[in-house]
């Protein structure tokens, strides 16, 4: 992995294969610095495969293609991943030195100031999340990956997370990568919408071009195609 003079999170060429399968197959795929990407595709597609090659987890990806990302990269999974062991602060800052203050202040950012010396298992599924955000951000990653982060959790939930997600974004401006199975939220939510499908990036929109208003009118439109590319006939 190198890093890029532009900050632009590159991926070229990049080729998985599991025993004769080949998952990804020759992808390219830019991540501009501060910008929020939603990515669509089927189960099986290959999503979190290309997560964990960005996330520098595969190394047996190395041999197909280059990925290049340039500083830091959280990555945030379905399941919080909190030691049980570790109170919540030490959750947020394991493996830093001396990160107690920026560690409380992105707990308090995610609305969990006062929280500090809770045990992993006295939180709910949603402040365990929460939790795994402010790990994620007190590291100022360039990068956030996020693989159906809030997938477990109950639709309203999941919203407001998402909501909490983007205003975070918005915040601290790390390039976003979110892997969701909900067309409708990655389209409120990202600047750029992509679908993943035969190994490639099939399609992609831009549901924020143009502002709010032409998002609002354009939605049924982009939905439509995304829905097309993900295999899933629109308007049923
Ligand atoms: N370690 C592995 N060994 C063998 N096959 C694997 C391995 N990891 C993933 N695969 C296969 O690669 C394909 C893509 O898997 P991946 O987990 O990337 O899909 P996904 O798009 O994230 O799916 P989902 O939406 O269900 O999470 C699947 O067919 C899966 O069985
Ligand atoms: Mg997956």
């Amino acid at each position: 992995m190198a890093a890029h003079p532009g900050g632009l999170i590159r991926v070229k060429g990049l080729t998985r294969v599991y025993g004769d399968r080949k998952v990804l197959d020759g992808l390219d795929l830019e991540l501009a610095p501060g910008e929020f990407t939603a990515l669509l595709g089927r189960s099986g597609s290959g999503k979190s495969t290309l997560l964990r090659a960005l996330a520098g987890l595969d190394p047996d990806v190395a041999g197909g293609g280059t990925v290049e990302v340039p500083g830091e990269v959280s990555v945030v999974f379905q399941d919080a991943r909190l030691l049980p062991w570790q109170r919540v602060l030490p959750n947020v800052v394991l493996g830093l030195r001396g990160a107690e203050r920026r560690g409380r202040e992105s707990l308090a950012e995610v609305g969990l100031a006062g929280r500090e010396r809770a045990w992993p298992n006295e939180l709910s599924g949603g402040e365990q999340q929460r939790v795994a955000l402010a790990r994620s951000l007190v590291r100022e990653p360039r990068l956030l990956l996020a693989d159906e982060p809030f997938g477990a959790l109950d639709a309203l939930t999941r919203i407001k997370m998402h909501a909490l997600l983007r205003r975070l974004f918005e915040q601290h401006r790390p390039a976003v990568l979110l892997v969701t199975h909900d067309v409708d939220e990655a389209i409120a939510l990202a600047d750029r919408v992509l679908v993943l499908d035969e190994g490639r990036i099939a399609a992609e929109q831009r549901p924020g071009a143009g502002g709010p208003e032409a998002r609002a009118e354009t939605h049924a439109e982009i939905r439509a195609r995304l829905l097309t590319a993900l295999g899933v006939t629109a308007g049923v």
